[in-house]
């Protein structure tokens, strides 16, 4: 089974980190979190990926070698501008052959059990089959409506809370047969969600809704992207990279040091960082060499890639650009 994974997104609400680093490659349980996304697709027998990538491409390389060294192969394609998420798969058209394709929006976190999902769209002869899953309030994402034999009646993307029909959404998960490439114009920027989708839904195709209670969290924005962390170090998001889970589990990577006067709890300390003295950290994301001073107290605050908090200062909800530092 093949996979085309969409990477090449600008990651603009998770900015300051952002900035030096597609979201793909910030750290879940101290991993980057496409690293998770491979082994996901890995287990679930998927064993040739393409990951469309376009904003800082260059830096997928090193997490690229490491899924081949696990026996997952990986192409890249590289959007000189992002195609957009139907353009990017048109532009992976060549990677696909005759079979039954997985497409994933990137961003995603999540043990959906896609053997199940491919039986799912087999038995219902699909043409596309789009994972939804609950959330609490749909208008952040695509709401899809579905019959009661689970064919898709309506996609519409992030529409008023009002509005939204169901709290049933994309989950960013589809199975796909090859024609539904051929609906995609080529070399054009277009949307699977704006487009493509409801294309579907008026050409009345075999479109389906297949529901899920499995884990699930996109990590696009700074609160969602620290509660996959949380998620991760509390067991709710199961990975082979926190082997005891629990609600204070604190993660530390090689080199990273907490001083015994420091209380740390529910956190994931990157590699070379240093919580010092009387600080109090919680709910915290440290990216490697990020530095806590004494006796400062933060609480769900992402450092960046050796950033800082100074001596004594308070912060809480916020996320730190590389280098920078939190000053009193
Ligand atoms: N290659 C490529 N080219 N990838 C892209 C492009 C592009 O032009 N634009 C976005 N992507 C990638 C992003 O990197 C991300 O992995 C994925 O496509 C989805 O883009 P987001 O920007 O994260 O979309 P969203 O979170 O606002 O909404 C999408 O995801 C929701 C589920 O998390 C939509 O698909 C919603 O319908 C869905 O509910
Ligand atoms: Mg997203």
């Amino acid at each position: 089974m093949k996979a085309l994974i969409l990477a090449g997104g600008l990651g603009t609400r998770l900015r300051p980190l952002t900035l030096t680093r597609p979201k793909h490659l910030l750290p879940i349980a101290n991993r980057p979190h496409i690293d998770h996304v491979f082994e996901w697709l890995h287990r679930h027998d998927v064993d040739e990926v393409v990951l469309l990538t376009s904003y800082l491409a260059e830096r997928f390389t090193e997490a690229v070698a490491r899924a081949s060294t696990k026996g997952l192969r990986v192409e890249v394609t590289h959007e000189r501008q992002p195609l957009g998420t139907a353009g990017a798969l048109k532009n992976a058209e060549s990677y696909v052959g005759g079979d039954t394709f997985l497409a994933f929006n990137g961003d995603v976190l999540s043990d959906i059990d896609l053997g199940a999902a491919i039986d799912w769209h087999r038995s219902r002869e699909a043409e596309a089959t789009i994972v939804l899953t609950p959330v609490a309030d749909p208008s952040a994402y695509g709401v899809v409506s579905t019959d009661s034999e689970d064919q898709v009646l309506g996609f519409i993307e992030k529409p008023p809370r009002e509005e939204a029909p169901t709290n049933l959404v994309n989950a960013g998960v589809y199975v796909l047969e090859p024609s539904v490439l051929s609906r995609i114009p080529r070399g054009e920027v277009a949307s699977a969600e704006r487009q493509l989708f409801p294309q579907l839904v008026k050409d009345g195709a075999r479109l389906f809704g297949c529901a899920t209670s499995a884990y699930w969290m996109d990590i696009g924005t700074p609160d969602k992207y620290l509660q996959a962390n949380l998620d991760a170090l509390a067991g709710r998001f199961s990975t082979t990279a926190v082997r005891t889970p629990g609600e204070a589990v604190v993660l530390s990577d090689e080199g990273a040091t907490i001083d015994p006067l420091a209380r740390v709890s529910s956190s994931c300390l990157g590699a070379g960082s240093v919580v010092q003295r009387h600080a109090v950290v919680d709910g915290c994301v440290l990216l490697p060499r990020a530095v806590v001073g004494e006796g400062a107290r933060l609480s769900r605050v992402t450092l960046g890639e050796g950033a800082s908090a100074s001596p004594g200062v308070t912060a809480s909800d916020m996320a730190v650009a590389d280098g920078d530092s939190i000053e009193s």
